[in-house]
């Protein structure tokens, strides 16, 4: 077979054999057959059932062919093209269906997967940590107490005995809010959380046993280890009979439920405005447990670590505060949350607890 024949020409004419049509039919049954995905299909259909396939070409010819030759030829021809066509939608058939069942397994989606495309986050260590201190009081039949960050001059240093000629108040670096003409406003951010001592006692009777974790505000450098925000926890027992003793007694509950068995406190001699006698509070290290402080990094061979302040509560406090202090006595004690937290868990920079980096919070989980 060849190309188109134009005129009568009994040798091209020739070509229209029976065998060589066969021959092509079964070229083409045998490559379907073969067709081993759609794309080959396709190809196998362009070479032997398209325009210039062998078959086509011996279609277009059989016109020139003698009339008494053409039916034959015509049927032969059109019998071969039939089976070819019909391999092809048969093959065509079986490949789609091999195809859709490829994808299905292919791009199989679990919808039962979970999927983070909203990634649930974790509570801050912050949070986390205010939270665990003021359970442990809690426990004790504690109260939280809480009490605004603007506060009123008079709060959050007259009442603690920091009156305004008290040396101890520039040692509180203070954030003061504008007063009306350049004034000075009475109003400041407060600069611990004591002054909610004064609002608790202002509010109610004794007996009272309050701890209070909240925010705070000094105008301090933002470096590795200062903030001009951080956070405090306060606590506050006024009761009749309170001593030094119950003090100490509940520190040290407070360090072993926070740091472990056996991590008690020490108090050094201290001085401040609104404790009489007052003390700093030293947490046994919790990692060497004072036995081999030379080589602790934690702290940094002293086998104790700098914890707060805490002491009886001035009679004075209590005075200005509408509290008897013939009858009642009290203990108070504070200190930073976020410097807890960055001894409790080896942290080197405070600010990693102010940047707001998920990295940093995920990594403490939703529990300390
Ligand atoms: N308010 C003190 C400060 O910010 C900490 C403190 C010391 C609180 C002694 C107390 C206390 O309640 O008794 O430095």
């Amino acid at each position: 077979m060849s190309g188109p024949n134009t005129d009568y020409d009994p040798v091209e004419v020739a070509a229209v054999q029976p065998e060589e049509v066969d021959a092509a039919r079964d070229a083409a049954l045998a490559a379907i057959a073969a067709a081993a995905d759609l794309d080959d299909l396709k190809r196998v259909r362009t070479d032997h059932a398209g325009d210039r396939s062998p078959l086509a070409l011996a279609n277009r010819e059989i016109g020139a062919l003698p009339p008494q030759a053409r039916k034959e030829a015509g049927q032969r021809v059109g019998r071969a093209r039939g089976e070819v066509n019909q391999a092809l939608a048969a093959r065509q058939e079986v490949l789609e269906a091999e195809h859709a069942a490829r994808i299905l397994v292919e791009e199989t989606v679990d919808v039962t997967l979970p999927t983070d495309r909203i990634p649930a986050g974790a509570r801050h260590p912050i949070t986390t940590g205010s939270e665990l201190i003021a359970d442990i009081f809690v426990a004790m039949g504690w109260e939280v107490a809480e009490g605004p960050v603007i506060e009123a001059e008079w709060l959050n240093f007259d009442a603690l005995n920091l009156g305004a000629d008290h040396p101890a108040r520039t040692m509180q670096d203070t954030f003061w809010t504008a007063g009306e003409g350049g004034t000075e406003s009475g109003v400041v951010l407060r600069t611990h959380t004591s002054p909610v001592q004064a609002r608790t006692m202002l509010d109610r009777e004794p007996p009272i046993y309050v701890v209070c974790p909240g925010r705070v505000f000094r105008t301090d450098e933002y470096d590795a280890t200062h903030s001009p925000m951080f956070h405090q926890v306060e606590g506050l027992a006024v009761d009749e009979g309170i001593s030094m003793a119950h003090l100490k007694g509940t520190l040290d509950h407070f360090a072993s439920r926070l740091f472990g068995e056996g991590i008690t406190t020490r108090f050094r001699p201290s001085y401040f405005p609104f404790t009489e006698p007052s003390a700093e509070v030293d947490l046994k290290c919790f990692v060497c447990k004072g036995v081999d402080p030379a080589s602790c990094r934690t702290c940094r061979g002293e086998g104790w670590i700098e914890w707060g302040g805490c002491g009886v509560v001035n009679p004075r406090v209590l005075t200005a505060c509408g509290v008897d202090p013939e009858r009642y006595t009290g203990f108070a004690f504070g200190m930073g949350i976020d410097r807890t937290l960055m001894f409790r868990h080896d942290l080197a920079d405070l600010r990693a607890l102010f940047e707001g980096d998920v990295r940093f919070t995920t990594a403490f989980g939703t529990e300390l």
